[in-house]
């Protein structure tokens, strides 16, 4: 059993990663400030499903650094995940971006320093720290586009390129992390992930564009599309990602200090317009959208080459990206009254 502290535990990811880690028995404290609208719906399903098992603390990583310590010492893992997620926000309000994704991950870092006996980090990076793969060109293929050089994948080799103060942020903090274990003695790992979706993804048209698309088919409304529509992204169901965390937790000494890209890989990539294809022929739920310019730092293609974590961890995507966008559907359904009224807030 393992002591778990899940930093933005009432996310997305952190909702399902503490699931994850409850159910398999170890010791789990929540801790997250609650600004990302939604969180109050995922904290009510870890309160109700887990009631007196896992321990919430309301706290900001910017600021509350008393708190961190505290719990630094106390657990033998921080699953590092609170963030500012939206590349937009970033753009609009890069300080409040910077001092929760670099300052707030140098404050979990300097806890888990400060701490006796050092609990392990593990990071919720991003592909975004490869910014725009200009040297990785793109040629369009139908309704999609695929590398040039007809690659399969961007591995962990790509020089970084941080473009947009979301880039930057989360790739400052990328690089802490992993700095930390070779200066410090620690334990981290850094994991660069793609597009994750999943249940209790509460997406907005700035972040989590899965969920937001499916939403958007459920209520019939239309969506924007920015760009050509053609730029394909590898996603990655949540419970492979968390299958992901769960192997770093126990071989720990043998991935301390590395890198990781984290995807669904080629097999599991869409282009926008074959997902939004897929909504109307697979799902049934014809959806109106129109086309709008891309966003800063919008990649044309990016799909993660696996093969480190596949080679040091045996991890692969398990989840076919039909089948897990099925799973989603059916989460989406089962809780369509409670979104109908979290969308109207
Ligand atoms: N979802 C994806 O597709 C994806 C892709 C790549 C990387 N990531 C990274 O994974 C992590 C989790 O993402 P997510 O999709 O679950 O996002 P999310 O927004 O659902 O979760 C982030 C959580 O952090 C909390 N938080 C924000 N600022 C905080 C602060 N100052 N102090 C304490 N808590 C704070 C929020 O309330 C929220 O609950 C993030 O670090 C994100 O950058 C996500």
């Amino acid at each position: 059993m393992k002591k778990v502290l899940i930093t933005g535990g009432a996310g997305f990811i952190g909702v399902n990663a503490a699931k994850r880690f409850l159910g398999a028995g170890h010791s789990v404290t929540v801790l997250d400030n609650l600004s990302r609208k939604g969180t109050d719906i995922n904290a009510k399903f870890l309160e109700d499903n887990f009631k007196g098992k896992y321990t919430f603390v309301k706290a900001d990583i910017r600021t509350d650094n008393d708190v961190l310590k505290k719990l630094a010492a106390e657990n033998d893992v921080i699953l590092h995940l609170a963030a500012q997620v939206a590349v937009t926000t970033s753009v609009t309000d890069p300080r409040t971006d910077f001092d929760i994704n670099a300052l707030g991950t140098f404050n979990v870092l300097e806890a888990a320093r400060a701490a006796k006996i050092k609990p392990a980090v593990i990071y919720a990076s991003t592909n975004k720290v490869y910014g725009g793969l200009e040297h990785m060109p793109a040629v369009e293929d139908g309704n999609r586009v695929k590398f040039k050089d007809a690659r399969s994948g961007v591995d962990e080799e790509c020089p970084m390129d941080f473009h947009s103060p979301y880039g930057c942020s989360k790739g400052a903090a990328d690089q802490y992390v992993r700095d930390y274990a070779r200066l410090y003695d620690m334990k981290t790992v850094v994991f660069r992930q793609s597009c994750i979706f999943g249940p209790h993804q509460l997406g907005v048209e700035d972040q989590g564009w899965v969920a937001w698309f499916l939403i958007a088919a459920m209520f019939k409304r239309p969506v924007t599309v920015y760009g050509t529509g053609k730029q394909v992204r590898d996603l990655l169901y949540v419970d492979d990602l968390v299958d992901l965390y769960e192997k770093a937790v126990e071989n720990i000494d043998a991935v301390s200090g590395q890198v990781f890209n984290a995807g669904g890989g080629m097999k599991n990539s869409l282009s926008l317009l074959e997902f939004l294809g897929m909504i109307d022929t697979d799902l049934h739920m014809p959806m109106q959208y129109t086309f709008s310019d891309w966003r800063p730092g919008d990649q044309p293609i990016f799909v993660s080459d696996n093969a480190k974590a596949k080679k040091l961890l045996g991890w692969e995507p398990k989840t076919d990206v039909r089948k897990g966008i099925v799973n989603l559907v059916q989460w989406l359904t089962e809780n369509k009254s409670m979104l109908e009224q979290f969308y109207k807030r």
